[in-house]
């Protein structure tokens, strides 16, 4: 079954978003999640929550949360036709659930979601090693678009959350919380 994700949901949630996490993490993705990246997830998910343009889906079976899928709307802006946009940042069934449907359920009532508010296009970012994410995304009609290289200049693991407060104090923007669907 899917259905909503609620406030109640979001630790089993969150459980899963450190498992999808570490799969893609072991499927090319290059940054690395922080010691109390989920956390900070399970927080801003919450505060996402009462969004109209947010999207959290869970998939249920024998009353258990074994897969999830969030998502954003976001405007693109003039300098591209169809400017309404979204993005699905994560999306993880659970191994022993796979093959079953549930992504393709998850993936089609977020279509439907985004369809009844407008929007023009939806976006995945897929890690590079990861062949049945794309297999997965092909079946279901999806294309695929751009290729993101990223080279790292810092390796040390400094206090990122003094950086972050320090960089916004200069003007950086928090990037929304993104990722890898
Ligand atoms: C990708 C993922 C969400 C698919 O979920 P799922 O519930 O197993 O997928 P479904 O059963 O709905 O499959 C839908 C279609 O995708 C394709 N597909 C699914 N698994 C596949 C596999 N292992 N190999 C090739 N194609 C596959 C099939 O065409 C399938 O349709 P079919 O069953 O009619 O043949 C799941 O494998 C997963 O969570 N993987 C780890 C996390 C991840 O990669 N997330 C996506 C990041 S972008």
């Amino acid at each position: 079954m899917i259905r909503p994700g609620q406030i109640e949901d979001l630790k089993r949630v969150s459980e899963l978003w450190h498992d999808l996490y570490e799969h893609e993490q072991s499927h090319g993705m290059i940054l690395r999640i922080s010691d109390n990246a989920v956390e900070i997830w399970r927080e801003q998910m919450l505060s996402r929550l009462s969004q109209r343009t947010n999207v959290l889906l869970v998939a249920e079976s024998d009353g258990d949360i074994v897969g999830f899928l969030s998502g954003q709307m976001k405007i693109l802006g003039d300098l591209f036709i169809g400017g309404l946009s979204a993005i699905i940042q994560d999306l993880y069934v659970a191994p022993q659930n796979r093959g079953a449907g549930l992504g393709r359920m998850l993936t089609e009532s977020a279509v439907s979601i985004f369809s009844d508010f407008g929007i023009d296009s939806i976006e995945v970012q897929v890690a590079h090693r990861n062949e049945v994410s794309l297999a997965f995304w092909t079946a279901l009609g999806w294309h695929p678009e751009i290729i993101q290289v990223r080279r790292m200049l810092s390796l040390s693991n400094k206090d990122t959350k003094s950086t972050t407060q320090g960089l916004k104090t200069l003007g950086f923007a928090q990037k929304a919380n993104r990722t890898i669907g």
